[in-house]
Parts: structure tokens; C-alpha cells; sequence
């Protein structure tokens, strides 16, 4: 079976309450329940992690391989200053959809940088949590196109 991982950064579990007017009033246990039903139509299955953790999300995606075929990621305030993670996903090679859900283009201009975007097939960004859907379509014709 075809399976995805969505993982979300540094306080990301704190969506709903969380700066509303930047981030809307979605949990992350719903962006997760929507990413589950998305690909279930599909026949996939879809793993949910959240850490505010770097070494625990390095932890995750080198859990990837083997495991998941597709890799959907908002790093949080990590996009913009890790290395370490961007390292992570060049070197488990599993196809990778950056996703955050507002337009960290049209904010702090520190926001403008992402690492993540150098090692993925996509950035999406500023599309509430319709964007994490998105990312899905987007791996499953990258996946369907490519291959596993
Ligand atoms: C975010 C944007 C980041 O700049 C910020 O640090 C976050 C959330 C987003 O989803 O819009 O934590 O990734």
C-alpha cells in the first residue's frame, strides 16, 4: 500500500488557538483527519507526526525510508534556518512536498528563505490547510509519473 507521512514542525500543534488571524482556525487534528480521508479515497494510508522537536523530525524522516513513499512537511520556523532537516530529506530521497499554510512570501522578509524548498518538488504556500491537500495531489502525480 502507498504510504505518506505528514509531518508539521515547532508549534504547529498549537493551530486553532494560535495566531488566528496569520494561521485560521483549523486544528492540527483536522489538517491531519483531512490529509487521512484525502488519501484513504485513494487507497493510501497517510501517518501523522507533529514535534517541536528538530532531532525528533530528523528522527521521523529518516523513518521514512522503507516506510513511506511520499513525504508532506511543514517545518515551522525550521524551514528557515535548518540545515540539518534539508540535509535529512536529501538523504532518505523520499519525494517531498514543502507546504505552509500562510504566504511566507508576503511576510517578515527572514520568512522569505527556505531550506526545505531547495530539496523538495514543491513549495506551497499561503492556502490555509487546503494547501496540505494540494502537496497530496501533487505526490500522487509525481509518484503515479515517476514511480515508487
Ligand atoms: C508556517 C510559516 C513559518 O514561517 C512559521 O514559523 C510557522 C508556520 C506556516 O505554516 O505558515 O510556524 O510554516
Amino acid at each position: 500500500m502507498t504510504s505518506v507521512l505528514v509531518l508539521n514542525g515547532p508549534n504547529l500543534n498549537l493551530l486553532g488557538r494560535r495566531q488566528p488571524e496569520v494561521y485560521g482556525a483549523t486544528t492540527l487534528a483536522e489538517i491531519e483527519a483531512m490529509c487521512r480521508d484525502h488519501v484513504a479515497d485513494w487507497g493510501w494510508s497517510c501517518d501523522c507526526i507533529q514535534s517541536n522537536h528538530e532531532g525528533a523530525l530528523i528522527d521521523a524522516i529518516h523513518a521514512t525510508i522503507g516506510h513511506h513513499d511520499g513525504l508532506v512537511i511543514n517545518a515551522g520556523a525550521y524551514t528557515h534556518t535548518s540545515i540539518a532537516l534539508m540535509d535529512a530529506i536529501a538523504s532518505v530521497e523520499v519525494p517531498t512536498v514543502e507546504v505552509h499554510l500562510s504566504d511566507i512570501h508576503a511576510r517578515e522578509p527572514f520568512r522569505h528563505v527556505s531550506y526545505i524548498e531547495k530539496v523538495a518538488l514543491a513549495q506551497i504556500c499561503g492556502k490555509g490547510p487546503k494547501g496540505y491537500v494540494e502537496a497530496l495531489d501533487l505526490l500522487k502525480t509525481h509518484l503515479e509519473t515517476e514511480g515508487m
